[in-house]
Order: structure tokens, then sequence, then C-alpha cells
């Protein structure tokens, strides 16, 4: 078996190969990825470790690079690349739309034209937009996205559902909720929350800090993905979510908590354009479908996160200050 996983030198990505190196020993891993700024030096070093496993240095817009690597045969494709940050989106959106949008139109027409037989759309709870203070998102909640990140996913998403409708492309795409573990870039909030604590810096809280994210730890939302790989049912979406909603002052507080740090390092500071109030999915397709189930509480999983980054100053040191 091979399998191509795009933006694999990423969080996420990064975390999968992992997984599979682990758990999948027969399998040949492709690495196709950009190495942008939000692939760590650090973390390639460590996936170039690891046996059966090759890095393609490309742009998954990049018709000709795409397909010279899928025409050299290929079981499976993950597509995890993206540009993955809100608030840059709302700064430049041009590389979102571009990596995100056009990037997975070269890759469904490599994956079809190749006759790859099973392709996985790693998508985001964000396609949904904003929720009140009750209910959860489904599979079936209409595709409301604000921010533009948000909006190039859910247009890359409606492109594989085409894919799959017009053309049988074996395609099932995943929507997770928000993730935090290790190999996380520090832009992101939990890990900057950390680092910034670690440094004696301020914590910035968007707004009034009310705003709910549901959090779960990447390794879950990982083998997740390999159940969605495996037993996914083609033109299938799979919601994952950890079931651990928190207000991103909770967040906060609990990892000043950790690391006996002072409340006084908070700081408020002007919301971000257009911030969804609340996100929370029902991932109950996935537990009956797929018999997956989140393995790790978000206590426990945060004071690992947390440790982790107190452990792994080389990691992201040179990510920092202030990303
Ligand atoms: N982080 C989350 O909480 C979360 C939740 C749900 C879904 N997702 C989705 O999961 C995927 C991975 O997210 P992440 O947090 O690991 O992102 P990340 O930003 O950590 O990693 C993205 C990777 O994609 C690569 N990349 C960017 N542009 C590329 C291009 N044009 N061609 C090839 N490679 C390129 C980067 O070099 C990087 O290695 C994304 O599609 C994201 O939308 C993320």
């Amino acid at each position: 078996m091979k399998i191509v996983i795009t933006g694999g030198a990423g969080f996420i990505g990064s975390n999968f190969i992992r997984l599979l190196a682990r758990e999948r020993p027969a399998w040949e891993l492709v690495n196709l990825d950009l190495l942008t700024y939000a692939a760590a030096p650090q973390t390639l070093r460590e996936l170039e470790r690891l046996p059966r496993y090759r890095l393609v240095r490309a742009d998954v817009a990049d018709v000709a690079a795409v397909s010279a690597e899928l025409s050299k045969g290929c079981d499976a494709l993950v597509h995890f690349a993206a540009e993955s940050h809100v608030d840059r989106s709302l700064a430049a959106p041009s590389a979102f739309v571009r990596t995100n949008v056009l990037g997975t139109q070269v890759l469904l027409e490599a994956a079809l034209h190749n006759r790859v037989g099973r392709y996985v759309q790693v998508s985001t709870d964000e396609v949904y937009g904003s929720l009140g203070p009750t209910g959860f998102f489904s599979e079936e909640s209409p595709i409301v996205p604000s921010s533009p990140y948000a909006a190039s996913k859910a247009s890359a998403d409606l492109l594989v559902a085409a894919w799959f409708h017009s053309f049988g492309l074996p395609a099932v795409i995943t929507r997770c909720s928000n993730n935090y573990g290790p190999y996380q870039h520090p832009e992101k909030l939990i890990p900057r929350l950390i680092v910034r604590a670690l440094a004696d810096r301020t914590l910035p809280v968007f707004g009034d800090g009310r705003n709910i994210r549901d959090w779960i730890h990447v390794e879950d939302h990982c083998l997740g993905l390999l159940c969605a790989l495996e037993q996914g049912q083609p033109g299938r979406v799979y919601n994952f979510g950890g079931g651990e909603e928190r207000e991103n002052l909770q967040v906060a507080h609990e990892i000043l908590a950790q690391l006996q740090k002072p409340t006084s390092l908070l700081s408020f500071v002007p919301d971000r354009l257009g911030h969804d109030r609340r996100y929370a999915v029902d991932a109950s397709r996935a537990r009956r479908e797929l018999g997956w189930a989140p393995q790790r509480s978000f206590a426990e999983g945060l004071g690992q996160t947390v440790a982790w980054y107190q452990q792994r100053r080389d990691w992201w040191e040179g990510l920092f200050p202030d990303p």
C-alpha cells in the first residue's frame, strides 16, 4: 500500500505520518509538502528518520508536480495541505484560495486520472459557521462559512463532493473540531498561550474570551482519519470532535494554572473580525459507523501538551518570538 499524504510536515499531517509509521508498518509513506512557514524544520528531521518515508517538496496547486508524483502509483491520498490560520486569511486571503481551493482541484483531477483507490479530504467544522449557545453541527448542517479560511475549506469540500458525484472518485470528507497537541505551530491558540506563559509574556485573549471551541487531541483526530480512510463510505462526510467545549478564557486559565503563572498575564485584545461564537460537532456518525471514539480527555491531553512544550523548546524556539 502506497499512500500520499499532502501537508505531512504540518501539525496534523506529521502526527498522522507518525501514527501510520507505528500502526501500518508495511505502508509506503509519501509526504507531498511545499514546506511553507508552517512546516517546522525540526518536524521534518524527525520524519526523515522514519523507515519507508519519502518527502516530495511540491505545491499542491502545481499540476505538473502533482501529476508527476501520482503517476508513479498511489493507492490512497489524504489531503491535509492547506493554509490553515484564520487570522492570516483575514490579512491575506489569496494564498488561501490558491492552496485550499485550486490545490484541492489539482489533486482531485490527478487522483481521478491516476485511479487513486481512496481520497480523504481533511476539512474542518468551521465550514458550518457559528452556533448559538445550544445545538451541534451534524454532517447535514448548512455550509455557511464566516472567515476566508473557512470559505476556502468549504469550497474545497464542495469540489470533492462534485468529483464523487460526477466522476465517481472514491472520496470521503472529514470535518473536525479544533485540534491541540504536540507539533502545533505557536501561532495557534493553545501553543501560543503556552509559550507566551513560559516566557512570562501576556496571554492575548480575543474580545470577551467567551468564544467556545470543542477541543480534540490531535492523535484522536488522526485515529479518526485512519478509520475514515479504511472504512469510510465513499461520498460520505464524517464529523470528528472531542466533545470538550471550552471558552477561550477557560483554556487560558487552565494553562496558567498548570504552569503556576499569575492570571495578571491575561490581556484582552480587540476581537477577531467576524469571530465565530461557538463551534460544537455531533460526531455520532463516526462513532456509530466507524467505531471511533476519542481516547483522551481535554484535562489529560492539555496537561501532556503543556509538558511537551516545556520539554521541546528545541522544536518551537525558532518559531518564537511572537508568532
Ligand atoms: N488545526 C486544526 O485544528 C484543524 C481542525 C480541522 C481541520 N484542519 C485541517 O487539517 C489540515 C491540516 O491542518 P494543520 O493544523 O496541520 O495545518 P498546518 O498549517 O500545521 O500545516 C499545513 C501544511 O501544509 C503545507 N502546505 C501549505 N501550503 C501548501 C501547498 N500549496 N502545497 C503543499 N503543501 C502546502 C505546509 O507546509 C504545512 O506543512 C488543514 O487542511 C486544516 O484545514 C485543521
